[in-house]
């Protein structure tokens, strides 16, 4: 059945000269029929670059929100539309509004966890690979508004020493990975390094050995010598790590961290979105050109 349905995305793939995109946290057989997988910042690069006439984004809203903004004439797919980024939907574009009049002069980083509407209202984009390089990158004289994630800015703000102001979004997978949860795993596995996104509150940023993206954690499993990694993020990620760095051993924090959104993209939703061409992402012309601006200048970096 799973051969049917992966050679039936094949021949559609082809047909319609099509690029299947992937996000790490994906299932993992979602992620072996995607001709790319990798975090936010590798995905978007790769939307902007490509001659593909349709994208299928497998992730969630906005990482197929930022492929469309890159890329207005193409068809992009994401192939469940209830797949959205709870964090993502922590701010609104007015909220944002009303919060940029406290701090005159503000300059807004926003991390691409965010919808095309905030990123319209925001200077420039991050995401969770370069949000040290942005925030390092703004004027020195002016204030700074970091939205929606709270721990991703705060992470930010400690590497480059800069102050800024911090609207108060999380995202709920990442919530659920607790202090207690890297001490326990370090007392089994004493000799293993433990990598943690920088989604993750502060204390578990501290109690982990490094704060990494999803791409940043399969890079440094390909060149780490020990036996064991303790990995605290979406366990999608797993898959990959195995699948790439076979010679390590991978343990979750917890097992808790699991985004439900990511895991609604399946191969049967998959190959009925090609069939269809829908659901299709479409985007205001305004909206996603001032977007465009904020996500243009965090990829000229
Ligand atoms: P990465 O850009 O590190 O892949 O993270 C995306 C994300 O949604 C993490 O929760
Ligand atoms: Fe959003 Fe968190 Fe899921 Fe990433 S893991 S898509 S930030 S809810």
């Amino acid at each position: 059945m799973t051969d049917n349905l992966v050679e039936q995305i094949a021949k559609l793939k082809r047909e319609l000269n099509a690029i299947i995109l992937a996000h790490n946290y994906q299932r993992g057989e979602v992620q072996d029929i995607a001709d790319l997988t990798g975090d936010s910042l590798e995905l978007s690069r790769k939307a902007a670059e490509t001659d593909a006439d349709v994208i299928v984004f497998c992730g969630v809203h906005f990482m197929a929100e930022t492929a469309k903004i890159l890329s207005p004439d193409k068809t992009v797919l994401l192939p469940d539309e209830e797949a959205g980024c709870p964090m993502a939907d922590m701010i609104t574009a007015k909220q944002l509004e009303q919060e940029k009049v406290k701090y005159p002069g503000v300059q807004v980083v926003c991390y691409v966890n965010s919808t095309a509407a905030v990123k319209a209202g925001s200077d420039i984009c991050c995401t969770s690979a370069n949000a040290v390089q942005v925030v390092e990158s703004m004027d020195k004289k002016r204030p700074i508004l970091f939205v929606p994630d709270q721990y991703l800015g705060h992470f930010a703000m400690r590497k480059t020493n800069r102050e800024m102001h911090l609207w108060p979004g999380y995202c709920p997978t990442h919530m659920k990975i607790g202090v207690e949860d890297v001490a326990r795993q370090r007392a089994l596995y004493p000799e293993a390094k433990v990598l943690v996104h920088p989604e993750c509150r502060p204390d578990v940023i501290d109690a982990a050995d490094e704060a990494l993206s999803t791409g940043g954690i399969i890079r440094y499993a390909g060149s780490y010598q020990g036996n064991h990694l303790i990995i605290g993020t979406e366990t999608g990620i797993l898959h990959r790590l195995r699948k790439e760095n076979p010679s390590v051993e991978y343990v979750p924090v917890t097992k808790r961290g699991l985004c439900p959104n990511m895991k609604l993209i399946t191969l049967e939703k998959v190959l009925w979105s090609m069939e269809e061409l829908k659901p299709q992402i479409d985007l205001p012309e305004d909206v996603r050109m001032r977007a465009l601006t904020a996500v243009e200048r965090m990829l000229a970096l």
